[in-house]
């Protein structure tokens, strides 16, 4: 028997890398990609594995009950890996409601039509819900978030997530639900939606616009390469453990600032501009409300358990994701036309 799998935001930034390495990787497997198709989910990210015999999309809202109860008895679901979400902090922050009803209320969705199909046979089955360390609230100076750091979030989007983590977890306790829950730290890499800060600092040197730095850019995150927590995932859904969390992070922390100035150096070179041109172009502007000053994540247990490494260095991470926006313009300006420019405008020049 083939299995089906559900991977739900897979037409998104991590979602399609997921999608792509499980079509690649398990011809076996149906793979049945769920998404919406919001201004972050755009089907060009699955160009090259489109036309797979064991891939197949399906566009829909995880918010819709019905829908999604007919969808479940429909495909008989033997796995669930959930990445749809609302995904910015900064529009979380400009407008919540989304981030609550998509990850809270579409999460619980998937949750029930997962019992009501599996019901009688939890057997081999496996709800995998893909959250962030956000959940875990703000570093100081030491110290980093392990599975067992009590959650803190600060934003509506951390707070959703955290929300969504806990009922994943009441389904488990409650029901005896196979579930499985990573915590991972900031991605980065080819496919990013450009409000984030790397893919949106890439487009502004590209087209000579001001790189916007919260606060002081002091701020510091642990960036991973999106690949690796594709691979992570990979082992996670296959290996891990029901009712457990692993924590997904690159040891790779960063200033924003440093980093930025990094960039900033690759694509000069790569652009062929005087060296210093790009720094030219980064502002200071008014700080994140709220903004978290400092994650870090603990990924021994994961390292140990699943012996999962991330194999990915920043240097080379950053360069082969410069070097794939500059290849994939066409991509960029498709994604920066029409809801992007308000956007922008609403985040960058109205505040
Ligand atoms: P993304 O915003 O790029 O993609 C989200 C996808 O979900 C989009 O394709 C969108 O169309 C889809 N979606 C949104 N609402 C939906 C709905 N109601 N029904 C169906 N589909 C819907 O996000 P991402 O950065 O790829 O993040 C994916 C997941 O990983 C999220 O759950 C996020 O919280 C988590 N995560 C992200 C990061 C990161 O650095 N990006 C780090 C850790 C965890
Ligand atoms: O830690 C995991 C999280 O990482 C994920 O759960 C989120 O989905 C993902 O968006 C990301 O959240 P961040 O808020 O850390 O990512 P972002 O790229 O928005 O910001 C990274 C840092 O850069 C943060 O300190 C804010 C700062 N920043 C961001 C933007 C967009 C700026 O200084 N200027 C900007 O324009």
């Amino acid at each position: 028997m083939r299995k089906t799998i559900l991977i739900t935001g897979g037409a998104g930034f991590i979602g399609s890398h997921v999608v792509r390495l499980f079509v690649k990787k398990y011809p076996d497997y149906n793979i049945i990609n769920l998404d919406k198709l919001t201004y972050a989910g755009n089907l060009e990210n699955l160009k090259d594995i489109e036309n797979a015999d064991n891939y197949f999309f399906e566009k829909g809202d995880i918010n819709d009950p019905v829908f999604v109860s007919g969808f479940f008895q429909k495909h008989l679901f033997d796995g669930v890996i959930h990445l749809a979400a609302e995904s910015h902090v900064d529009r979380s922050i400009l407008a919540p409601m989304d981030f609550i009803n998509t990850n809270i209320i579409g999460t619980v969705n998937l949750l029930n039509s997962s019992r009501e199909i599996w019901a009688g046979n939890m057997q081999e089955k496996r709800f995998y819900h893909i959250s962030t360390d956000e959940v875990f609230g703000s570093l100081g100076k030491d110290g980093s978030f392990t599975e067992t750091t009590p959650y803190d979030p600060r934003s509506p989007y951390s707070a959703s997530k955290a929300s969504s983590d806990h009922l994943v977890r009441a389904y488990f306790h409650t029901y005896n639900l196979p579930i499985v829950i990573s915590n991972c730290s900031n991605n980065y890499g080819p496919y990013q939606f450009p409000e984030k800060l790397i893919p949106l600092s890439i487009n502004n040197i590209l087209n000579q616009k001001q790189i916007p730095v919260y606060g002081k850019g002091e701020n510091i995150r642990d960036w991973l390469y999106v690949e690796d927590h594709a691979k992570a995932i990979d082992l996670i859904f296959h290996q891990g453990e029901n009712g457990e969390t692993y924590n997904v992070g690159g040891n790779n922390e960063w200033k924003n600032i440093d980093l930025i100035q990094k960039l900033c150096r690759i694509m000069d070179k790569k652009l062929n501009r005087t060296p210093g041109a790009s720094e030219k172009l980064i502002t200071f502007v008014k700080d994140r409300a709220g903004h978290d000053l400092r994650y870090a994540i603990d990924s021994s247990k994961i390292r140990k358990e699943l012996k999962w490494v991330p194999l990915v260095d920043f240097e080379k991470g950053l360069k082969l994701t410069a070097e794939w926006y500059l290849q994939n313009k066409e991509w960029l300006n498709n994604v920066i036309s029409g809801e992007y420019e308000k956007y922008y405008d609403d985040q960058y020049l109205k505040r």
